[in-house]
């Protein structure tokens, strides 16, 4: 049996060449990032969410302008191959479509396209199926996404009448207008014969001259605004508080997700989890935790209260206690971690390790069962099975000039507050005395003191206390 939508062809066409000068950022808005991705990266994965569920085939553009060199850079970095069109100067959204026509003729034989922001985060693909469904059963030209908003200032109102309704925007609205509260979310499908017959008809006779692509509607055309009772979803991010509304709404729905697959969050509303940040079934995490990245945490795990994980994959039943910084690492499964440790880039442990309080690690392999319980800083080494790092040890890994490496076999036991100057090697079940400086290797099953002589002289304390009257 064929799909209808075989037969269909859908042009997706991602409007990001604006300048977003209310962001205040060095980089184009389409890649300013909430929860560590870029706005244009959510507005994409909508769009190929929305694609795939309703199984038509797609191509995706998207118009660049302001700094396009950054933003083509993202575009070329992901799977999906993206259709580009340069818009030089932004003279509006009509304009901006006018140029991916332009640029991509070819398009001009989908049946449908789809207009979308690149501002637009909190998107959703389910809403964007709605808007196709009633494009289909109604046959109409095409659908416009609109919300109610108690504050609708910025927005372009949507004014019903006739068969159909027309956009007025902020600028050439007048009073009455301006107190309509049903807006443009600024995403339309609309059949590609319809764009065809009037884009070029838009003129720029607004009080911001130019060409607004929202000019497609009028009372007259087979239109229909779609009112959407989720306003949250269209949020378009044009300023900073803007920007912070979208981390809320988004930062919630991925809470709301995790939670769904079995995470318990402790006052989530004060934990930081960014949106590619996976968690396993059982996990508990406590408040104001930062986790960032590419970050995993497996099952069971608990991370409690202010640690931060960037980049750090953890498996299942580790403990991370309080108040931990780690990097660009990777716990194994049952380890405990903290508080207050600084795993470092390059730090692997792995099984049943334990690292303490004031710990530092990095570029180091600490192998299974490992210990390095307080006060350490453990660099550029590796560690063998078992063994044990007593309290203050030290790998004296930098001589100004060049790093050099620690290798420490296993079963080993290093006493307090001992000082390894690397390069060395210490061999299997050996033994370190505490209070050693070691500059020599120890081979395996050695025993190495390194310290100078006690000496205890008899009743001469005395000579030493002073004595306050
Ligand atoms: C637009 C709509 C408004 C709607 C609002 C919803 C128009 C004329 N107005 O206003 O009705 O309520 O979105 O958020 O469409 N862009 C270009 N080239 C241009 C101009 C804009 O690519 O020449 C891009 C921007 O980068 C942005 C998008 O189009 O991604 C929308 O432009 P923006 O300036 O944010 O329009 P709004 O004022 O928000
Ligand atoms: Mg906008």
């Amino acid at each position: 049996m064929t799909n209808i939508n075989e037969l269909k062809k859908l042009q997706v066409i991602i409007l990001a060449a604006g300048q977003g000068t209310r962001m205040r950022s060095h980089l184009p808005k389409p890649l300013v990032s909430v929860l560590g991705q870029p706005l244009l990266e959510y507005v994409s994965n909508a769009v190929t969410q929305f694609s795939t569920q309703q199984d038509i085939s797609t191509s995706l553009g998207v118009v660049v302008g302001h700094k396009r060199e950054l933003v083509e850079e993202f575009l070329s970095s992901k799977e999906e191959s993206f259709e580009i069109a340069y818009q030089k100067e932004q003279n509006g959204t009509a304009h901006a479509v006018t140029c991916f026509f332009e640029a991509h003729p070819e398009a001009w034989h989908s049946d449908f396209v789809l207009i979308a922001s690149g501002d637009t985060p909190t998107l959703d693909s389910k809403d964007l199926s709605a808007m196709y469904q009633e494009l289909i059963a109604s046959d109409c030209d095409g659908v416009c996404a609109s919300f109610l908003t108690e504050n609708p200032f910025g927005f372009g109102r949507i004014i019903r009448e006739g068969k159909g309704f027309k956009i007025v925007e902020e600028k050439d609205a007048n009073e009455n207008e301006k107190l309509v509260k049903e807006v443009n979310a600024g995403l339309y499908l609309l059949k590609t014969n319809f764009i065809k017959k009037y884009l070029n008809e838009i003129k720029s006779e607004n009080k911001a001259s130019e060409f607004y692509l929202t000019d497609l509607f009028n009372s007259d055309r087979s239109v229909i605004a779609k009112l959407f009772q989720q306003a949250e979803n269209f949020l378009g991010v044009n300023d900073l508080a803007q920007l912070s509304l979208a981390e809320t709404i988004l930062q919630r729905k991925k809470v709301n997700k995790l939670q769904c697959e079995g995470v318990r969050f402790i006052h989530p509303e004060s934990s930081y989890i960014e949106w590619q940040v996976d968690i396993g079934e059982g996990s508990i995490v406590y408040p104001g935790v930062c986790l960032e990245g590419s970050s995993a945490i497996g099952l069971s795990c608990k991370i409690e209260a202010g640690v931060v994980l960037k980049d750090t994959t953890v498996e299942s039943d580790t403990v991370i206690l309080a108040h931990s910084y780690l990097e660009d690492s990777h716990i194994g499964a049952s380890c405990q971690i903290g508080p207050f440790a600084r795993i470092r880039p390059g730090s692997s442990f792995e099984d049943f390790v334990k690292v303490g309080n004031f710990v530092e690690t990095k570029n180091t392999l600490l192998k299974s069962g490992a210990k390095v319980s307080h006060l350490s800083y453990v660099g550029d080494a590796e560690v063998g099975e078992n063994s044990n790092l007593g309290c203050g040890l030290i790998t004296c890994n930098y001589d100004g000039e060049k790093k050099h490496k620690t290798i420490i076999g296993s079963g080993t036991f290093i006493g307090s507050d001992c000082q390894l100057i690397a390069p060395i090697t210490i061999g299997d079940d050996s033994f370190i005395a505490a209070g050693s400086t070691l500059t020599h290797d120890v081979p395996s099953g050695g025993f190495a003191i390194a310290r100078s002589k006690q000496v205890t002289k008899e009743h001469m304390a005395k000579k030493f206390l002073k004595t306050k009257k």
